[in-house]
């Protein structure tokens, strides 16, 4: 099993990654994830008129020197605005230039754009190679898509229309959430997709997919602990894992896969203890409120808050405490209330958490890009 993971010229040093999570993964949650062990982020979804408008959507893609290799993810439906919004990405030191096929948020204004636009495999082309025409040959290109907009044959057949464009434009990977547009986030990620794709473009052979150059493949859905990243692998061939809905509130993951790939399979089931979650929360609000100010970091930091509870023995009460939080000064009082001591914490997460809503259904995909 790949203990490394390519993406272009790119090596990185194991074979998972933060995922794209509008309204989660902003530069505070990628870099307690780096710290965590996750060798590369994607950002959440940035729509390309928001970036080509300046203002707070450029200013929320600006990086942080810790916050490398990552992917800046593009959101359109225009070629031309699309490959503009790659150019600002690339001026602002993106390793990698991503495009979403992926977001199932309802049609805006008419227009169709993430997952919407797999309906359209000529519109996704034009737009796939505009932006891999703007962005310079040494940077490389990948995208997320779905494994399809529903389950009818002409949706699988715009997916692999559209899949073919992709290795044949040069991009360097492709991320593949195996449920449908029309699925959201419900219902199983069908890996069996993930494997049948492996085995009809050769991604199993080195060069294949009629390419000198390496192609990866990354798959995406159903990544709720560390073990499930192995065992997508070995079921599904991908080359890397996506950890999506699976690391909020949980970095310690990342930490987890690591462990798995060092050979301590028994150090990826110790869940965090008492003081390490302490240490965490503490580290994520900081970051959190160095990026949004204090206001806004308290609302943002209460879904967190709530996620992290999952690892505390009294999760229920310690979730409530959490969603009540305006300030750092409460958040440090739950902290100081429910994370005193060095006790263990509850055992490892390894299953779904249907505690809060986890889709972009209320458009947060807008939301993120604008915040
Ligand atoms: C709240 C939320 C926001 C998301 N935002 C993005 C995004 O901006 N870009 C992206 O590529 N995927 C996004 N996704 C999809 C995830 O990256 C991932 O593909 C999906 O959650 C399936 O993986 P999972 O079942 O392991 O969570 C989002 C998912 C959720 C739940």
């Amino acid at each position: 099993m790949p203990v490394m993971m390519q993406i272009g010229k790119l090596t990185l040093d194991a074979p998972f990654f933060q995922a794209g999570l509008a309204g989660y993964s902003d530069a505070a949650m990628r870099l307690i994830a780096r710290r965590h062990g996750a060798p590369y982020c994607v950002t959440e979804a940035m729509l390309d008129v928001f970036l080509l408008n300046g203002g707070k959507g450029l200013k929320a893609a600006e990086l942080d020197d810790e916050d490398h290799p990552i992917a800046g993810q593009l959101m359109g439906s225009n070629p031309d605005e699309i490959a503009a919004g790659a150019k600002i990405l690339v001026s602002l030191g993106y390793d990698v230039i991503d495009v979403n096929l992926a977001c199932p948020v309802k049609k805006i204004r008419k227009k169709a754009r993430g997952g919407h636009l797999m309906q359209e495999p000529a519109d996704v082309v034009a737009i796939l190679d505009a932006v891999r025409q703007a962005v310079p040959g040494d940077i490389p290109c990948s995208v997320k898509l779905r494994r399809g907009t529903d389950d009818t044959p002409e949706a699988t057949q715009n997916f692999h229309h559209i899949f073919e464009a992709v290795i044949r434009l040069g991009y360097a990977a492709a991320t593949v959430h195996g449920r449908t547009v029309e699925q959201k986030y419900l219902g199983p990620s069908r890996w069996e997709f993930l494997a049948g794709i492996v085995k009809q473009y050769g991604l199993d052979r080195p060069g294949a997919a009629g390419e000198a150059r390496r192609f990866s493949l990354f798959g995406s859905g159903d990544i709720w602990c560390a073990a499930d990243v192995f065992r997508m692998m070995k079921e599904t061939g991908v080359h890397g894992v996506s950890v999506a809905r699976g690391c909020i509130g949980n970095p310690w993951v990342f930490t987890q896969a690591r462990a798995i790939l060092a050979g301590d399979a028994e150090a990826a089931t110790r869940p965090p203890t008492i003081a390490q979650q302490r240490a965490v929360l503490l580290e994520h609000f900081d970051l959190s409120m160095r990026l949004h100010g204090e206001r806004a970091a308290g609302m943002m930091m209460r879904k967190f808050g709530i996620k992290f509870s999952r690892h505390h023995p009294e999760a229920d009460r310690v979730a409530k405490a959490f969603i009540a939080v305006h300030s750092a000064q409460d958040w440090l009082r739950v902290l100081d209330d429910a994370y005193l001591g060095d006790g263990p914490g509850a055992a490892t997460v390894t299953t779904p958490v249907a505690d809060a809503p986890m889709n972009c259904e209320d458009d947060s995909c807008d939301a993120a890009a604008t915040v």
